[in-house]
C-alpha cells in the first residue's frame, strides 16, 4: 500500500494541487474547511496566537507560519511581511528565552517575492531581512522553509547572505534530495540551525529519492551529520523510525536534550508531541495559519494514506 501510495496516489494529489479549478472547488466546500481545521488552526493572527498560548502552556515550543507561496504580485509579498511584523509584535506577550528561543516564525521565500521574475531573489532577500530584524529585536527565531528543488540554490544563497547579519537564522533541508547530505555537511560545519525534514514535493528521481525506505535512510544519514556538527539540529519528522533513532544519535555525538529539538506539525501526533515534551525534550510545533491553506493542505493529504482517508470519509459523510 505504501508503495502504491508513493508511486501513484501521491503524484496525482500533487498534480491536483496545481489545478486552480480544483482549488476553487475545494475551498468552497464547508467539509474541506472542517478537515483543514485539523491541520490549520485558523485564518487570523488571533487564531494563531490562541494556538501559541495553548501549546506554550503544555510546555511546547512553537514556530508560526503565515500560509502563502508563489506570490507574483509585490503587493502580496508586502502584505505577507506586514503580517509577520504584526505577529512578531504580538509575541512580546509570551515569555522569552535563551539560548533556545521558544517562539519562532517560519517563512517561505516564494511568499516574499522569490518567484517574481528577475528581481524576485533581491525582493525576497530584503523582505526576509526586515522580518529577521524585527525577530532579532523581539528575541524570536526565524527559519526559512524548503520549497520545490528548483528553488533550493536560490533559497540557500539568500539564507547564506542573511546569516552574515543573523547567524541564528535557520533553514529547512529536505532529506529526499540527493544533494542534501552535502548541504548538511556544509551547514553543520558552519554551526547553523537546520530543520531536517523528509521533503513534501513531488520531485523527479534525478534529484530525489522517491522510495519511502530510501528517504528514511537518507534522513538518518543527514541527521547523523547534523548531530556530529557544531550547529543546532531540528528533527522535523513524525516517523517513529526517526524519532526512536534520535536518542542514540544524540548520545553518539555528546549532545544533551538541550542541544537539539524535535519538531512536528500542528495536529499531527499530538500525543507523541506531549509525550516527548513531558520526558524533558524540546518539542516545537509548526503552526500554519491564514487563508492560503490549499497548497499546505494538499501536501498533508499527499503525505499519508490515513490523512487522505480522513478527508474522503468526511466528504462521503457530508450532509449527515
Ligand atoms: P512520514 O509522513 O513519512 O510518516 C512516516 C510514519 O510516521 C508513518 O508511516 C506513520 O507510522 C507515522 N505517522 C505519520 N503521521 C502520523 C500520524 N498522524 N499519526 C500516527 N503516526 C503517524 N517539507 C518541505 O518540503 N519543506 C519544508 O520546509 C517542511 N517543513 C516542515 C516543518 C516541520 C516542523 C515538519 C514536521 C515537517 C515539514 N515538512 C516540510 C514536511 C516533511 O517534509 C514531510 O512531508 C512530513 O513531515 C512527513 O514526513 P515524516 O517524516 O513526518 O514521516
Amino acid at each position: 500500500m505504501a508503495g502504491v501510495f508513493a508511486s501513484t496516489i501521491r503524484p496525482a494529489i500533487m498534480a491536483a494541487s496545481r489545478r486552480p479549478g480544483l482549488r476553487r472547488a475545494a475551498e468552497g466546500l464547508p467539509v474541506t474547511r472542517r478537515v483543514v481545521h485539523r491541520f490549520v488552526p485558523g485564518e487570523t493572527v488571533d487564531s494563531a496566537l490562541d494556538s501559541v498560548a495553548a501549546l506554550r502552556s503544555s510546555g511546547r515550543l512553537v514556530s508560526v507560519d503565515y500560509l502563502g507561496e508563489d506570490v507574483t504580485d509585490p503587493a502580496d509579498a508586502d502584505a505577507a511581511v506586514r503580517v509577520y511584523l504584526d505577529l512578531i509584535g504580538h509575541f512580546a506577550r509570551f515569555d522569552g528565552g535563551t539560548p533556545v528561543r521558544p517562539l519562532e516564525v517560519s517563512l517561505k521565500l516564494s511568499a516574499l517575492g522569490q518567484s517574481m521574475g528577475r528581481d524576485g531573489e533581491k525582493v525576497a532577500r530584503e523582505n526576509a531581512h526586515a522580518i529577521c530584524e524585527a525577530a532579532q529585536r523581539a528575541g524570536v527565531w526565524v527559519t526559512v522553509d524548503a520549497e520545490d528543488h528548483t528553488t533550493t540554490d536560490s533559497t540557500l544563497a539568500i539564507v547564506g547572505d542573511l546569516r552574515a547579519d543573523f547567524p541564528w537564522l535557520g533553514v529547512a533541508l529536505q532529506a529526499y534530495l540527493r544533494r542534501t547530505l552535502a548541504d548538511c555537511e556544509e551547514f553543520a560545519a558552519a554551526g547553523a540551525r537546520i530543520r531536517l525534514c523528509k521533503g513534501a514535493y513531488d520531485e523527479p528521481a534525478a534529484v530525489a529519492h522517491r522510495e519511502p525506505g530510501a528517504v528514511t535512510q537518507a534522513y538518518l544519514r543527514c541527521l547523523r551529520v547534523l548531530m556530529a556538527g557544531s550547529g543546532y539540529p531540528m528533527v522535523a519528522s513524525h516517523d517513529p523510525a526517526i524519532v526512536e533513532a534520535v536518542p542514540a544519535l544524540a548520545r553518539e555525538s555528546g549532545r544533551s536534550v538541550a542541544d537539539f529539538e524535535y519538531q512536528m506539525l500542528y495536529g499531527i501526533r499530538d500525543l507523541e508531541q506531549r509525550r516527548l515534551a513531558e520526558a524533558g525534550n524540546q518539542v516545537r510545533v509548526y503552526v500554519p495559519f491564514g487563508t492560503q491553506w490549499y497548497g499546505y493542505f494538499m501536501r498533508r493529504l499527499a503525505e499519508r494514506p490515513a490523512n487522505l482517508t480522513f478527508f474522503l470519509r468526511a466528504l462521503a459523510q457530508r450532509g449527515h
